[in-house]
């Protein structure tokens, strides 16, 4: 992480949890549509270097690299201030970061419940605060990165649908308390890469036949996702679906 405080003129986004998987795809398409990028990580620090190298290698001087633990309030704080100083100014934060996992309901414990819900709503919510001032400075944006089980959880998951449920009710709250100057949307993922954590064959082919469109979604799908709604300028308090229409099936 190198300071240059200057007062840039490229639009600068924040993005959590970008050094990888689907943040990596959103920080690629918003640099490649003119975007400076603050890249967040967390553990995977090496991904976060490669990813910032190869923005720099395309245009210098256009990415950097900050490490929190979104489950800290002290590295929200500082994640926050380094943003803002980093080239003076931000224009996009994208609420990103996710952990995820599995937590039965008998046997689900309160470091589970801080985990799931400090990484997925208490930073964003905090992070969109300490960023509203500078955000509205620049008429910036809020996206969250949300998950259509925010609205029907997802079994086996109810500490993660509570989270995103929060997350989503963020997006509605805060498009009220930040306008007219910053807009905060919102965007829903269906089935686009599976988790990290193995699921079988059976369990993947039990989600596709609850879509619509019977295939995943890939990162380029949010990505494009976001980067419209960084640029539709009288569109806020609004939730996007990217599930290939899992949202509707019925059953
Ligand atoms: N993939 C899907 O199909 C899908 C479906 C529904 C919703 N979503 C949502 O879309 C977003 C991106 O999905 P994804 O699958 O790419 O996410 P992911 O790989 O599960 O997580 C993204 C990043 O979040 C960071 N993170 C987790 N806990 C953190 C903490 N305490 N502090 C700081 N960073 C933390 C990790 O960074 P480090 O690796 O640096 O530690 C991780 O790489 C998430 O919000 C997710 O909930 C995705």
């Amino acid at each position: 992480m190198s300071k240059r405080p200057t007062n840039n003129i490229n639009k600068v986004a924040l993005a959590t949890g970008a050094a990888k998987r689907v943040g990596a795809c959103i920080a690629r398409h918003l640099h490649s549509n003119g975007f400076d990028l603050i890249i967040h990580y967390n553990h995977s620090h090496s991904a976060a270097t490669e990813l910032a190298n190869e923005l720099n290698t395309i245009r210098p001087d256009s990415a950097q690299i900050v490490k929190a633990d979104l489950n800290l309030m002290s590295e929200v704080e500082t994640l926050a201030s380094t943003a803002v100083s980093l080239w003076g100014r931000l224009d996009l934060l994208v609420n990103n970061a996710s952990s995820f996992y599995p937590t039965p309901v008998e046997s689900s414990t309160q470091q589970q419940w801080d985990e799931l819900i400090n990484s997925n709503v208490r930073a964003a919510y905090f992070l969109s605060s300490a960023l509203s001032k500078q955000l509205k400075r620049h008429q910036g944006c809020i996206i969250n990165m949300i998950d259509i089980h925010a609205q029907r959880g997802l079994p086996g998951h109810p500490i993660y649908s509570i989270a995103k449920a929060g997350l989503q009710m963020m997006t509605l709250s805060l498009a009220k308390d930040l306008a007219p100057e910053v807009r905060v949307n919102g965007v829903s993922p269906g089935a686009i890469l599976w988790p990290e954590a193995d699921l079988s064959e059976e369990e993947k082919q039990a989600i596709l036949d609850k879509t619509l469109l019977k295939r995943t979604g890939s990162e380029q799908d949010l990505a494009e996702a976001v980067y419209y709604l960084s640029q539709a300028e009288y569109i806020t308090g609004q939730i996007i679906a990217v599930d290939g229409g899992k949202s509707l099936y019925s059953h």
